[in-house]
């Protein structure tokens, strides 16, 4: 991937939008199911994961000695909150429909509310669970910027005609997810710079996060108009058409986490990130409204 060019340090704001899901076509990618419920896990899994990132980065914000990283993780939790509940909004849309996600989301719920979650500890305990699961997050975050940067730069999305304001969410949340990929990983060298920390919480990250989403897929095409099952050619028709990502970028993306060198700013491009954030209909309207806002109150 790109060597990000943008040297400067961004200061991340959380960017108040606003999507419309009335109109969503089932299959937003027309013509195809798999690729479209592939991609729909992501509003099943995130809304609960995203609001635990802002749980455990708010738990360990107190922690923080430098101003500046206090900063970026304040911006982070700003803008994880905001795609919790932007992905949440278009799991209601699904409810509305009729499309019940309970039986799926049960289990990402207990996850992250019980086996991630808080657990009655003080002193060293307390703090070794707050860093280990900072260090889960940071390996997320590494295959959320791979995943964020992919979306920016699918051709095939575009190709397929993608329902415009899915691709608008998708690549506004991808773009986001670029624009602050080093916060994780800073916040976890700030806690604990050791390298087994960090590469230790991929082994257990990268699995999980596979089996969920193959899961997630599962359900929703068993739920399909015309139901289906996950067949492996599907997915890679899918990564031939550039509607999800392929394979080989994504192992040698995972690779590069395991270098003792790695740092997320070696990987995507910031410059890309705020291209598109500058073009986004969703944001360009959260800043609109932003600045009225601004207007009315001075
Ligand atoms: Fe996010
Ligand atoms: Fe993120």
């Amino acid at each position: 991937m790109d060597e990000d060019s943008t040297a400067e340090h961004i200061a991340l704001q959380a960017r108040d939008v606003t999507f419309d899901w009335s109109a969503l076509p089932v299959h937003w990618i027309p013509g195809e199911p798999f690729a479209t419920h592939l991609l729909d896990v992501l509003h099943l899994l995130l809304p609960e994961g995203e609001r635990w990132f802002v749980r455990v980065f708010s738990a360990a914000l107190p922690l923080v000695e430098d101003p500046r990283l206090a900063e970026d993780v304040r911006g982070f939790i700003g803008q994880e909150a905001m795609h919790a509940a932007s992905h949440q909004g278009v799991l209601d849309h699904f409810a509305a429909r009729g499309l019940d996600t309970g039986p799926y989301v049960e289990q990402v719920e207990w996850m992250f509310r019980q086996a991630l979650g808080e657990r009655d500890l003080t002193g060293d305990a307390a703090r070794e669970w707050l860093v280990e699961r900072v260090a889960l997050i940071a390996a997320i975050e590494h295959v959320t910027a791979f995943l964020g940067q992919w979306v920016l730069g699918s051709r095939g999305l575009d190709a397929a005609r993608t329902d415009p304001t899915m691709l608008d969410l998708l690549r506004w949340h991808g773009a986001e997810e670029v624009e602050h990929r080093s916060v994780a990983h800073d916040l976890l060298v700030h806690l604990d710079s050791r390298y087994s920390r960090r590469v230790r919480a991929l082994l257990p990250a990268v699995p999980i996060l596979f089996r969920l989403w193959a899961k997630g897929t599962a359900f929703l095409l068993a739920r399909d108009p015309e139901p289906s099952r996950p067949r492996w050619r599907d997915l890679r028709r899918a990564a031939r058409l550039d509607l999800c990502p392929a394979a080989g970028p994504l192992l040698r993306s995972l690779a590069a986490y395991l270098r003792p060198g790695y740092h997320p700013s070696q990987h995507g491009s910031t410059d890309t990130a705020v291209a598109y954030l500058a073009t986004s209909p969703a944001a360009r309207a959260a800043d609109a409204r932003a600045a009225g806002g601004e207007e009315h109150a001075a």
